[in-house]
Order: C-alpha cells, then sequence, then structure tokens
C-alpha cells in the first residue's frame, strides 16, 4: 500500500512527472504503436490501454485538462470524436499557427493512425461517464491550471465579456443552432453535429471564436467544420459567443 501510495502522490499528482512522462510518451508512443498495426490492418491498439496516454491532457477520467487546453471527453459520441481524430491526422483540424493546442493534439493524433485503433478508442471514450470531478493534486487544488507552455496568441487568454446573457443566448441558440444541434443541445449524428452539453464554456468559446476567424473549418477537406464555420457568423461579436454558451452551460438534460 505504501508503494501505492507514493506511486500516486509522486508520479500521479506530481505534474511536472507527469508532464515529463507526457512527453516522453508523445515522442516515442505514437510512432511505436502505429507501427504496431498498418494502416490497413483489421487489428488496432485496445482502447482502454490507448487512452491511458491521452488521459495525460484530457484527465484520466476524461474530464479535460485546463492547464493544456485540452476538452473534456467522456461521453462523446464514438462518431464525433473519430472523425475529429481524421481531422487532425489528416491536417484539416490543428495546423493553424494561431492553433497551439491543436498541433499538440495533431502530434497526439498519431497514435490513433488505423481504422481499428481510432475505433476502439472512440468507443472507450463514448462509455467513460460524463461529469468526473477535475483532478486535485495531493494539496487539494485542481491540477495544473497554470499553462506549461508560453503560447502567444490572442486565443491564449481569450476572456470573452462578463457577464454574460443566457437569455440573449437562449434566443441566439433557438434561432440558430437548434437546426444542427437540436433543441436541448444533444447532437445530431446526420448532420455531423456534435452534442455540446457536456463541453465545457472555456473550450466552446474558444473553438467558436476559432470557427468564426477561419482558425477551425477554412480547410477545402474540411466538410463539417466549413459547415459550422459559416454558422459561427451568426455570432457578431464576442459578447454573443459569451451568451450562446452561457445557454448551452445552463441547459439541463435528465
Ligand atoms: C498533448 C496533449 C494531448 C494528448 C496526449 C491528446 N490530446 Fe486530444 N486534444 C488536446 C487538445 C489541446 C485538444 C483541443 C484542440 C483544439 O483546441 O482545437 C484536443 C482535442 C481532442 C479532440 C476533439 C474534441 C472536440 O470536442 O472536438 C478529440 C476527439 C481528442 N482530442 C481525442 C484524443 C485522443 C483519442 C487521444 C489519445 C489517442 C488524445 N486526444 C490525446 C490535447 C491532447
Ligand atoms: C449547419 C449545421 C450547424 C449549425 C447551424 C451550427 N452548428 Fe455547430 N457544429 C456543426 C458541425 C457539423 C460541427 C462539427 C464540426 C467538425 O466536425 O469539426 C459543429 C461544431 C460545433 C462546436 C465545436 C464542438 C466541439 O466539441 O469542438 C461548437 C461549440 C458549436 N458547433 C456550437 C454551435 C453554436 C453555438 C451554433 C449556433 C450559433 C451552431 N453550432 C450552429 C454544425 C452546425
Amino acid at each position: 500500500m505504501l508503494v501505492i501510495n507514493w506511486l500516486d502522490d509522486v508520479i500521479v499528482k506530481s505534474i511536472v512527472i507527469r508532464k515529463i512522462l507526457m512527453f516522453l510518451c508523445l515522442v516515442f508512443v505514437p510512432s511505436a504503436w502505429a507501427q504496431q498495426y498498418p494502416v490497413g490492418s483489421d487489428e488496432g491498439i485496445d482502447g482502454e490501454e490507448l487512452f491511458a496516454v491521452c488521459g495525460f491532457c484530457h484527465g484520466m477520467q476524461g474530464q479535460g485538462g485546463p492547464a493544456l487546453d485540452a476538452p473534456p471527453l467522456a461521453g462523446m459520441e464514438a462518431w464525433y470524436v473519430e472523425r475529429q481524430l481524421r481531422a487532425f491526422n489528416g491536417g484539416f483540424r490543428g495546423m493553424h499557427p494561431d492553433d497551439v493546442p491543436g498541433l499538440q493534439m495533431s502530434i497526439a493524433s498519431g497514435m490513433a493512425r488505423n481504422n481499428a485503433t481510432i475505433r476502439n478508442v472512440a468507443r472507450h471514450i463514448e462509455s467513460l461517464p460524463p461529469g468526473a470531478l477535475p483532478e486535485l493534486t495531493s494539496g487539494g487544488e485542481v491540477a495544473g491550471t497554470a499553462r506549461p507552455f508560453i503560447w502567444r496568441s490572442k486565443y491564449a487568454s481569450l476572456e470573452h465579456p462578463q457577464p454574460a446573457d443566457a437569455t440573449r443566448g437562449k434566443e441566439l441558440f433557438q434561432g440558430t443552432c437548434v437546426a444542427c444541434h437540436g433543441a436541448d443541445g444533444q447532437g445530431n449524428e446526420m448532420l455531423g453535429a456534435p452534442k455540446l452539453t457536456d463541453q465545457t464554456a472555456r473550450y466552446m468559446r474558444r473553438q467558436l471564436q476559432y470557427f468564426k476567424d477561419g482558425v477551425r473549418g477554412s480547410n477545402p477537406g474540411d466538410t463539417y467544420g466549413s459547415q459550422m464555420a459559416a454558422f459561427a457568423k451568426v455570432l457578431t461579436d464576442e459578447q454573443a459567443i459569451a451568451d450562446v454558451v452561457a445557454y448551452i452551460d445552463s441547459i439541463e438534460v435528465d
């Protein structure tokens, strides 16, 4: 027990050691694992096994990693996860020079290159229950909320106006977003629009600003992203983004 406690305190809760491990994993694991199963193979890496590496950034229970700008993934639809992994792998997403977190994800997506591996990890993510609490350090603070790297871009310290007006946000949502994301923001697979209600406000505000500015969704190969980007233009200013996200955040789902 003592040894396990020690490992837990020193390795899992020490942010510095986790970052070093993550870096080593990112350098060595993607190529080694990707080579293990060729692109056309019907076999892939086990989803749960692979997720242990994804968890360094996205949280071990898929609850998100705020310091690395990594969104929560738990409960995300498998079809959407698959499409995003293909988008990062194919260079349709995460390649804009302003999108440093997206670039980090693009490197990590190399771990899931063959179809079977992508499917396995996507299914595992969908099976994780959303809403796990953020990881805490031994001092009881949320583990690592300060970014461990320097990111020089307006998106790095994106602060939208406060307070946000969820009532105005509801009007915006019901006027536009429902058409694809559904009345309760539960998404629509036929239209390729993901569920929004398990996402964090911080991540959604940045993505909406990305879509609006062409950082995401402007690559000619990104069919679904470009559809979303067209509608992000409806959000005329930062206040509108803050308002619509405040509304999405307030949606109660049974
Ligand atoms: C180095 C840290 C890191 C690792 C490791 C990592 N990710 Fe990510 N991931 C991110 C970041 C940061 C983003 C957000 C990118 C952006 O803002 O566009 C992201 C985004 C995503 C998204 C898109 C989510 C959405 O709502 O559109 C998916 C899906 C995803 N990651 C899956 C994975 C999987 C599966 C793995 C393991 C194979 C993994 N990630 C490993 C950092 C990481
Ligand atoms: C024409 C259909 C359509 C409309 C209308 C639409 N969206 Fe989307 N939205 C999408 C699609 C498709 C995606 C996924 C894009 C991709 O695959 O990269 C998306 C992605 C998103 C994302 C990123 C989710 C993530 O996990 O990264 C957010 C946030 C979002 N939409 C919010 C909105 C809001 C707010 C509105 C209303 C102002 C809206 N959408 C209107 C189709 C739509």
